[in-house]
């Protein structure tokens, strides 16, 4: 089984923390690992686990070499995007660089999972259910009507550990959330994926033979040296953009989904990083240098300056070199608005 770590995204939602530079996945989060180094280590002691392949952007890609490095690992091959054209082309990247009959583990570099054990578990049933040709997706069983994830309806009959997907639906919004979590029938996408690269390509081909053409003619036409496969960007710019969800999970009918309860969290945002951090008696979380009254489940990051709160509850503050930002927790997944604002200004 062939990990494919997918970290070319840019987690805006964490900004101040997380930058165009260096995002989320390269940073140490929730633990002294960065978020990529934790990818790949919750999944040593998994059986047949082969050197990963790491998908990620060029501008990234000296700190994906330092960080698989730091950690010991000599991936199989880093395959770096000139530009971002979703998780499809990426994952498609990837299972053109393999054997058809090989099995990759689709992973995104911006989770935590806190129970590994279970995690692992589902990997293994995963790769058995891939090497029957399925498209097996992990569907996290929801805890609250969260409107930050996608979400995976499954079907009825139990195949083993699996059900068949019955639909996907891209993060909806609060109402129809609760909806969902109230029918039990719905789990949340974690956007982790396993399949043989040949079913993955076939699949891609009924749905999108254009994105497999122009991803199949930059991975031939890429430069390769000791460390790095460069696409080459006139080429892949020309890559129809879609995620991995919409482009083949779908539509294909060989999708099959894996209930996991296992403490996975995407940390998409801060308060998912609050939900994870351990909290004081008051329910803070706090980084640094801080000093509260009366301050109750807040999420306090401070860098540089005392950050010093009276009075105040549900509120996240996080204070960078250049940047204070301040928000109620409850409207945290707005922080990408600021994002917005600040590249129009630029
Ligand atoms: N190589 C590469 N290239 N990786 C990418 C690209 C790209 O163009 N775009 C995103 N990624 C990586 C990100 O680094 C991340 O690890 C993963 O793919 C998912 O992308 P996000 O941008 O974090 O997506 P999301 O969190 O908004 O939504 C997806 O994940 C949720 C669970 O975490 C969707 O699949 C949701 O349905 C899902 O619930
Ligand atoms: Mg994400």
């Amino acid at each position: 089984m062939i990990p494919v770590i997918l970290s070319g995204g840019s987690g805006t939602r964490l900004w101040p923390l997380s930058r165009t530079q260096h995002p989320k996945q390269f940073l140490p989060l929730v633990s002294e690992n960065t978020m990529l180094q934790d990818t790949w280590q919750r999944l040593v002691g998994s059986p047949a686990l082969g050197a990963p392949i790491a998908v990620c952007n060029e501008d990234h890609r000296f700190m994906v070499a330092e960080q698989l490095r730091e950690i010991d690992v000599k991936p199989r091959a880093i395959i770096l995007e000139p530009v971002g054209r979703n998780t499809a082309p990426a994952v498609a990247l990837a299972a053109l660089a393999v054997p058809p009959d090989q099995v990759l583990l689709v992973l995104p570099s911006d989770h935590v999972i806190l129970q590994v054990s279970v995690f692992q578990e589902a990997v293994s049933q995963a790769e058995w259910l891939a090497l029957q040709d399925c498209l097996v997706t992990f569907g996290i069983v929801p805890t609250h009507p969260e409107t930050g994830y996608g979400y995976i309806k499954r079907g009825t009959a139990l195949a083993g550990p699996a059900y068949p997907v019955a639909a996907f639906v891209e993060k909806p919004d609060s109402a129809t959330a609760q909806a969902y979590l109230d029918s039990g029938e719905y789990l949340w996408n974690s956007g982790m994926f396993a399949f043989k690269a040949g079913i993955f390509l076939q699949e891609l081909e009924k749905f999108n033979p254009r994105m497999l053409a122009v991803c199949r003619k930059a991975l031939s036409a890429a430069e390769r040296d000791v460390d790095f496969v460069r696409i080459a960007a006139d080429i892949f710019s020309t890559c129809p953009s879609d995620s991995i969800d919409y482009a083949v999970m779908e539509k294909t009918d060989q999708a099959m989904v894996i209930p996991l309860d296992a403490g996975w969290n995407d940390v998409g945002s801060w308060s998912a990083l609050w939900d994870v951090t351990a909290k004081d008696d008051q329910g803070n979380a706090i980084r640094g240098d801080v000093l509260t009254v009366d301050t109750h489940n807040s999420f306090i990051h401070s860098e540089n300056k005392l950050v010093a709160t009276v009075g105040v509850q549900d509120l996240v503050i996080v204070e960078t070199d250049d940047a204070v930002m301040i928000a109620p927790k409850n409207r945290v997944q707005d922080v990408k608005l600021l994002v917005e604002q600040l590249k129009q200004n630029k």
